[in-house]
């Protein structure tokens, strides 16, 4: 089975702020198991939290983090690093290449990124050749690494839960 945790690096304070929310929002929804964030945001990790604590699940935050030691470790571990950007190779190209690994670390960048992160990474993926943004990639990416089962996870245990009756328009 694939595990995924997603790496957020580059965010730039107050401008970024809901973004990074949003990204480890998507992450957690899509599937990941968790977020790294290369900054110090305390809103944002208190927002996920808050989610977390309602919605159910394990889903971990740390923040503060050195990017670099954070994918050395990783591959160190076994693990496999994907690099989300418009500038790599096509997602339908790669993804069953991906999905052979069993954890995945998905980076993703807030403005540029260093030119370094396309050597350290095993792949550089693009989720379409047009720009967009992070939540985006983070969504679709994840979404084709567990092939849709994602979609249909319940958190049974979780105080706040959507009924049946509420999904089917009842
Ligand atoms: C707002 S974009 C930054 C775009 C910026 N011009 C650049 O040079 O990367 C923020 C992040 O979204 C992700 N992203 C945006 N478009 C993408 C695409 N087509 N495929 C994969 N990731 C993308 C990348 O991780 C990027 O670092």
């Amino acid at each position: 089975m694939v595990r995924a945790a997603v790496l957020r690096i580059g965010h730039r304070s107050f401008r970024d702020a809901r973004v990074t929310t949003h990204v480890g929002l998507a992450a957690r929804a899509f599937g990941a198991e968790g977020l790294y964030l290369a900054t110090d945001d305390p809103g944002a990790v208190q927002s996920i939290a808050d989610v977390v604590a309602r919605w159910g699940g394990t889903f971990f935050i740390r923040e503060s983090i050195q990017w670099r030691r954070c994918i050395y470790r990783w591959k160190e571990k076994g693990g496999v690093v994907v690099h989300l950007t418009m500038y790599g190779q096509r997602l339908t190209e790669v993804i069953g290449e991906i999905r052979n690994h069993s954890n995945v670390l998905v980076v993703v960048g807030a403005e540029k990124v260093p030119g370094e992160l396309y050597g350290l990474a095993d792949y550089n993926v693009s989720v379409t050749t047009q720009p967009h943004s992070e939540i985006s990639s983070v969504a679709v990416f994840l979404d084709h690494l567990f092939d849709g089962k994602e979609l249909s996870r319940e958190y049974h245990e979780a105080p706040m839960q959507i009924q049946d009756t509420v999904r089917r328009g009842r």
